[in-house]
């Protein structure tokens, strides 16, 4: 079964044939909403909107370590989470899909690991390719069966918001190597991975980050979920091709 976490733009799958919902708990208190399973193109699949049914939740304050842990619960044979961002590199512009390959984690103040007991054995996790090499592969062939245009690879900066960023701290990511900005990547990423689980993101471009493109001056917000509802028809795309060639 494939897990999706929808976020801005994707509170709801209109391609889902919903069979129930679920409210979780978890050791880590509650996720974002109830777990909504359903059919896509006839295969299983369970959904969850990362920023709450009504989008009420703010980035900062999603409980990641619930929503990863609720979704783990079911041993789904994928996670694929879907983000927007700003984009920062020049060929990123609004509506572009990217498969992002790595992270640089500008997050605090976060519940970020599973491994912060004292009574337990320290544990590391290794993260230096974070996202699954065979989710990622996935997504970029249903997306080319899918006949959508998406990138393969590209940095992935995750700040901690709600605000967005200043001009100069664009300017610095860049420099840092980032390719685009969200605030969902991480803690998200990591606790996937501390939990073995298959996991890899689909970037929706949803504006160019702050001083960048046409974004000189101010980034227009009204003007971003035009660009992500228009996106998302693409996205829904591929997730159906994912879903339809490797369902199990
Ligand atoms: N910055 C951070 N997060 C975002 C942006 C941005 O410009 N656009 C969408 N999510």
């Amino acid at each position: 079964m494939f897990a999706i976490i929808g976020g801005s733009g994707m509170t709801q799958l209109s391609c889902l044939e919903i069979s129930r919902r679920q409210i979780i708990r978890t050791p880590y208190g509650e996720p974002s909403g109830p777990l909504t399973f359903g059919k896509m193109k006839n295969e299983d699949i369970v959904f969850l909107a990362r920023h709450g049914h009504g989008h009420t939740i703010p980035p900062h304050a999603v409980n990641y370590r619930a929503n990863l842990w609720a979704l783990h619960a079911l041993k789904p044979s994928h996670v694929i989470s879907v983000a927007s961002v700003g984009g920062i590199r020049a060929d990123l512009t609004p509506g572009q899909l990217v498969v992002p390959d790595q992270i640089i984690d500008y997050t605090h103040g976060r519940k970020f690991t599973y491994f912060d007991k004292t009574d337990q054995r320290v544990t590391h996790i290794d993260f230096t390719l974070p996202y699954c090499q065979k989710t990622r592969a996935l997504l970029l062939q249903a997306a080319s069966n899918a006949n959508e245009t998406i990138f393969d690879g590209g940095v992935y900066a995750a700040t901690e918001g709600p605000r967005l960023e200043t001009a100069a701290e664009i300017n610095r990511l860049e420099r840092d190597g980032a390719d685009m900005v969200g605030m969902t990547g991480m803690p998200e990423a990591a606790l996937a991975r501390e939990l073995g689980l298959n996991y890899a993101t689909i970037a929706v471009v949803a504006n160019y980050a702050a001083g960048r493109g046409t974004n000189v001056n101010a980034i227009p917000l009204t003007e971003i979920y035009a660009v992500l509802e228009q996106a998302m028809v693409g996205v829904r795309n591929i997730l159906e091709h994912v879903v339809s060639c490797h369902g199990d």
